[in-house]
C-alpha cells in the first residue's frame, strides 16, 4: 500500500497522497481536510457526475453550481469570479472526461480570498495542465480508481493528493477513524482506507498508464480527423491540456437516433450526462445555488460518449467511424 502511494504521489509530482476506498470518498476526506465551517459555500460544476455534489453536502457545504466552458466543459474561470461570495471556502474544478480545468485562473481568484482549490481528478490520471500532471497542480485532489478508469482497480478503490504538510496529517486521520495512538482518536474520522489488494493491482499498473493514455489520444485523433467534416462537434484539447481521453465525447443535434443506430451496429455508447445535477430530484431537498446553466443544459441534451480505450483494434474504431458516417449521411 504504502508502495503504491509513493508511486502515484510521485507520479503526479504531488507533495503528499494517501490512498483511500474510492473516488467519492477521496473527495469527502480533501475537502475534511482542510476543516471548513458548516454552511461554508463550495463552487462546483453541475455538469459532473453526482458524488462531486454529494461530497460537499455530506461535509455541511452549500454547493453553488456554475456553467461550464463550451470547448473544455470544465468550470468556466470568468462565471466562477462572479460566483464568488465571503462564505466560499472552495473552488472544485472538475477535470471532466479526462481534460483539466483551467487552473490558473481559478487559483488566482481563490489565492485573492484565502479559498482552497480541490481538483476533482476521478477522470484525469496523467492528465496534464501546462505540463504538471492532476493532482499537483491544487492545493488537492481527489482520485477515483474504479475498475473503468483510465487507471482502475480490480474493484473500488480512491486516492488524495495534498500540496500541505497540515492537510496531509489531517488526511492521514480522517481516513483511519482519527486514529493518533492504537487507543486514541484525536479527530472524528472513518474507515476510508484502501484495500491491500487494489494497492497491489494499481502498482502493478501504474507504468503503463502513460502507454494506455497515449493509444486513447491516437484513437482520439482519428476519430477527431473522420467527424470534424461531418459537422459534428468534437472534442478539442485546450492549448494547456495534455488530454487523457477517459471519455471521447462528441455532441449531437440527434443524439438519441445516433445512439440507437449505433446499438443497431452493436456499438456501445454513454451519455456523460443526461441531467445535471442541479435538475436532480435529489437537489430539490438540499440547500444550494445554481447559477445560469445555459451551457451545460445545452452539452446534456446533445452529448454521447464514444468507444475510446486502449484494448480497441483498428478494425473496430473503424467500423465506429464508418458508423458514424453512415448515420451522417
Ligand atoms: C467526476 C467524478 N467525481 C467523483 C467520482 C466518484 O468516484 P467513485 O465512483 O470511485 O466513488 C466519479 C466517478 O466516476 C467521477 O466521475
Amino acid at each position: 500500500m504504502q508502495a503504491f502511494e509513493r508511486e502515484f504521489t510521485e507520479y503526479c509530482g504531488a507533495e503528499h497522497g494517501i490512498g483511500c476506498s474510492n473516488g467519492t470518498d477521496a473527495l469527502t476526506l480533501a475537502i475534511g481536510a482542510f476543516d471548513f465551517e458548516r454552511g461554508f459555500e463550495a463552487i462546483v460544476p453541475s455538469h459532473t457526475f453526482f458524488a462531486t455534489v454529494e461530497s460537499v453536502v455530506h461535509a455541511g457545504g452549500v454547493p453553488v453550481m456554475v456553467d461550464i466552458d463550451p470547448k473544455t466543459y470544465t468550470l468556466d474561470p470568468v462565471k466562477v469570479g462572479s460566483a464568488i461570495t465571503d462564505k466560499t471556502k472552495v473552488i472544485i474544478p472538475v477535470h471532466i472526461y479526462g481534460q483539466c480545468a483551467d487552473m490558473d485562473p481559478l487559483l488566482h481568484a481563490a489565492g485573492q480570498r484565502d479559498i482552497v482549490v480541490i481538483e476533482d481528478a476521478a477522470q484525469a490520471h496523467g492528465a496534464t495542465y501546462k505540463g504538471k500532471y492532476a493532482g499537483s497542480v491544487g492545493d488537492a485532489a481527489s482520485f477515483s480508481f474504479y475498475f473503468t478508469k483510465n487507471l482502475g482497480a480490480f474493484g473500488e478503490a480512491g486516492f488524495v493528493t495534498a500540496n500541505s504538510d497540515k492537510a496531509f496529517e489531517r488526511l492521514k486521520l480522517l481516513r483511519h477513524h482519527g486514529h493518533t495512538g492504537k487507543f486514541e482518536h484525536d479527530l472524528v474520522g472513518y474507515n476510508m482506507r484502501i484495500d491491500e489488494l487494489q494497492a497491489a493491482v494499481l502498482r502493478h499498473k501504474l507504468p503503463g498508464l502513460d502507454a494506455r493514455n497515449a493509444t486513447r489520444r491516437d484513437i482520439a485523433d482519428r476519430y477527431n480527423k473522420a467527424f470534424a467534416p461531418l459537422g459534428i462537434v468534437v472534442p478539442e484539447a485546450a492549448d494547456y491540456a495534455g488530454h487523457n481521453y477517459h471519455c471521447y465525447v462528441i455532441q449531437c443535434d440527434r443524439r438519441d437516433e445516433l445512439v440507437h443506430h449505433l446499438s443497431e451496429n452493436r456499438i456501445g455508447t454513454g451519455i456523460h450526462y443526461k441531467r445535471p445535477v442541479h435538475f436532480q430530484p435529489a437537489m430539490k431537498r438540499i440547500p444550494h445555488r445554481a447559477m445560469p446553466m445555459p451551457v451545460t443544459e445545452s452539452v446534456c441534451s446533445r452529448c454521447v460518449t464514444l468507444p475510446c480505450f486502449p484494448e480497441l483494434s483498428d478494425e473496430q474504431v473503424s467500423h465506429v467511424i464508418d458508423s458514424v458516417r453512415g448515420f451522417m449521411g
